[in-house]
């Protein structure tokens, strides 16, 4: 079994900042240690990795990405080796990924197809949370075994009516058997009905470019979905996770029902915090590279997001990776906004542009962990094994570069797709080496890793109730 020394740097996690060793036995960290305890190890021949002015962080978990997910038409252009390796080359060692479930199949079947997509594939380890387009008894039915199986949370749909939504009966059913198996109810939140009503009325008035979108999908039709959701939760007896909460109006929701004690959380993505409305509205085309949904909202929501952050309102950052590329992918969409595939490329950057936010002044260095590692892994029952830096836990670590400045570009990203929504941003801040249950999986600039390192974890229930 390899020993491994890394030394000289600040191993931060979400609740402690030391100056110590970190040594890792295998794939496991055995020990975090003053520098004369590790001194020993150095001796007895461990590789040594020097983190002289360096971070010693836990590796990122990123909760909601979609590899390979058939979506509007077409198909993420991730796949899973792609998309894992990028996340690696970012510092994010786990992700959660997205099972969705066809209307007519069963959830047994969609897992299958996913562990079938990923197996051998990954270079970082991963996990999956199931989408449920059909509620029915049968699927109904499949839930308790699935949670058996580490699927301990189920995405629910409010928007794309005919496709992966679900009515408010279905919902309150779906969430009904969540409270009775333990597992953690997620939504997209947005009145699908309501905002196909304004997308016909867009097109009928000839408003087709892709900056009709984000009108089509206001912010009160996230809140109020935001409230109906914390409702159906509420009368089913279970948690919710709202995922990719955009608008000011809906972390005010979230405010409200935390401020009731309601085991309700929300999460919010990069593309929120640093990229506003204003850019699908670019000439020509441009704006379709912007396109997710919920959209992205006008600059002016995103104080409100940081707050959101800031307090716990919204507890989790991860990057609903979904990338489409513009050339051939969300070209379909010319002409009808409403064909554009939804989503956009964000796994690789997320470490960093959160990394950027603590030098930016809106969040500190643990906090920086606890919404990117330790409250993910936590509320998806995978900490401590993930998101943390104790005894036991994978050897899931990453050197970061504080001080690293650097600029995000197509050019230089490693997902796989045309454009980047950063596209000259710069940011300070890197993932020097990286490593993935005791492998070295990116080294100063090199990528080392591999395709089937990566495991699927069985994921316990939230560990994350107030
Ligand atoms: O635009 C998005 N968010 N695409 C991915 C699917 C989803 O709703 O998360
Ligand atoms: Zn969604
Ligand atoms: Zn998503």
């Amino acid at each position: 079994m390899t020993q491994t020394l890394i030394r000289g740097g600040l191993v931060l996690t979400a609740s402690e900042e030391t100056r110590a060793d970190v040594l890792i036995d295998g794939e496991r960290i055995a020990a975090v240690a003053a520098p004369e305890v590790a001194e020993a190890w150095a001796r007895g021949g461990a590789r040594i990795i020097d983190a002289t002015g360096c971070y010693v962080i836990p590796g990122g978990v990123d909760a909601h990405t979609h590899m390979e997910m058939p979506f509007g038409g077409t198909v993420a252009s991730d796949g899973f080796e792609t998309g894992t390796r990028a996340a690696a080359w970012g510092g994010t060692t786990t992700i959660i990924d997205f099972a969705a479930q066809k209307i007519g199949a069963g959830l047994r079947e969609t897992l299958d197809d996913w562990h079938a997509k990923a197996e051998g594939q990954c270079a970082i380890d991963y996990a999956f949370h199931l989408i449920m387009a059909d509620v029915n008894d049968r699927t109904l039915g499949e839930m308790p075994g699935l949670v058996d199986e580490g699927v301990t949370s189920f995405k629910l749909f409010m928007a794309y009516p005919g496709a992966l939504y679900s009515d408010d009966g279905r919902i309150l059913r779906a969430m009904q058997r969540c409270a009775a198996t333990g597992a953690l109810p997620m939504m997209h939140a947005e009145n699908g009905i309501a905002i196909d009503v304004l997308v016909q009325q867009a097109l009928a008035a000839r408003r087709t470019d892709p900056r009709f979108h984000g009108s089509t999908r206001p912010a009160l039709l996230e809140a109020e979905a935001v409230y109906r959701a914390i409702a159906l939760a509420r009368v089913a007896g279970a948690p919710l996770y709202v995922v990719h909460v955009s608008a000011l109006e809906a972390v005010e929701e979230l405010t409200r029902a935390r401020d009731l004690g309601l085991n309700v959380f929300g999460e919010t993505c990069p593309q929120y915090l640093f990229v506003g409305s204003d850019e699908t509205a670019r000439p020509g085309f441009e704006g379709a590279k912007y396109m997710c949904s919920t959209p992205l909202r006008p600059a002016d929501h995103q104080g409100a997001l940081w707050r959101g952050l800031r307090t716990n309102d919204l507890s989790v950052v991860s990057t609903d990776h979904c990338p489409f590329c513009f050339a051939d992918q969300k070209e379909s969409g010319r002409g009808d906004f409403s064909r554009i595939p939804d989503g956009l490329p964000g796994v690789e950057h997320r470490m960093d542009l959160l990394h950027q936010a603590v030098v930016d002044g809106h969040i500190g260095r643990r906090r920086w962990i606890e919404l990117a590692c330790a409250t993910p892994a936590r509320m998806f029952g995978l900490y401590p094994r993930k998101g943390a830096l104790f005894p036991g836990s994978d050897a899931d670590v990453v050197v970061y570069d504080p001080n690293e400045t650097h600029e995000l570009s197509a050019i230089t990203h490693h997902v796989n797709v045309d454009y980047s929504v950063y596209e000259g941003c710069k940011v300070t801040g890197r993932a020097r080496t990286v490593l993935s249950r005791g492998r070295v999986v990116v080294d100063e600039g090199v990528y080392t890793g591999a395709p089937g390192h990566g495991r699927y974890r069985r994921r316990d229930t939230c560990g994350y109730l107030l």
